[in-house]
C-alpha cells in the first residue's frame, strides 16, 4: 500500500491478527485497554477484522507489526453524512516518533476518503497528552469532553 524510510503500510491478514493483540496489549495503559464502550481484547481485533477488514491496517518493519490503526465508518439515519470513527491507533514504543503513527493514519485517512467519509472522529483519556498532541498537529480540533459516571450496584440494600 505504501512504504517510506523502510517500513510499510498495508492492511493486516488473519496471519497479523496475534501480533497486533499483542501489540495493544504493550502500547495500551489501563485505562485506554477498557473504556465504557469497547474493551481491548481479541475479540476487538477479530471482530473488526471480520466486518471491516479494509479499516484494519499494520505498519511493518522487517516484516514485523510495529504499529496498526483499526476504525469503522458510522453511517447515522437522517443524515447523508458518513463519519469514520479511529478506534484504536498503536505504535511500538521502540518505534516511537519515528511518523509512523503519522503513516498509519494518513492511510486510514486516505481509505475513508475514498468511501465518502467526510468527518473523522477520534476519542482518548483526557489525560493521554501524547495523543492529544499527535491528533492535534494532524487538525483535529474543537475536542469536547464526556463525563463517566460509575453507580455501584454492589451496595445497594
Ligand atoms: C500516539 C501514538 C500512536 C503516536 O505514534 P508515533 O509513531 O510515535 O507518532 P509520530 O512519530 O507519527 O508523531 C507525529 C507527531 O505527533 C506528536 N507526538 C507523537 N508522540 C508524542 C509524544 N509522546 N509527546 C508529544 N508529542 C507527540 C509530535 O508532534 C510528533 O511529531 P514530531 O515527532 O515531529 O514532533 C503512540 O504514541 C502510541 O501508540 N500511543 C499509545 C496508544 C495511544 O494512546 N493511542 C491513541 C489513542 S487510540
Amino acid at each position: 500500500m505504501s512504504e517510506q524510510n523502510g517500513i510499510e503500510i498495508r492492511t493486516a491478514t488473519i496471519d497479523d491478527l496475534a501480533a497486533i493483540f499483542h501489540l495493544g496489549e504493550k502500547v495500551f495503559t489501563p485505562q485506554e485497554v477498557t473504556n465504557l464502550y469497547r474493551t481491548w481484547d481479541e475479540y476487538e481485533v477479530t471482530g473488526l477484522f471480520n466486518s471491516e477488514p479494509e479499516h484494519l491496517l499494520v505498519a511493518l518493519d522487517d516484516e514485523k507489526v510495529v504499529g496498526f490503526a483499526m476504525g469503522t465508518v458510522i453511517k447515522k439515519t437522517h443524515s447523508a453524512w458518513s463519519y469514520g470513527h479511529l478506534l484504536w491507533l498503536g505504535v511500538d514504543s521502540l518505534f516511537a516518533r519515528k511518523g509512523i503513527g503519522n503513516m498509519l493514519f494518513e492511510q486510514f485517512r486516505a481509505n475513508m476518503k475514498k468511501e465518502g467519509v467526510r468527518i473523522l472522529i477520534i476519542d482518548t483519556q483526557a489525560d493521554n497528552e501524547p495523543a492529544i498532541r499527535f491528533f492535534r498537529k494532524i487538525g483535529f480540533e474543537k475536542p469536547t469532553s464526556h463525563v463517566y459516571m460509575t453507580l455501584n450496584l454492589e451496595k445497594e440494600a
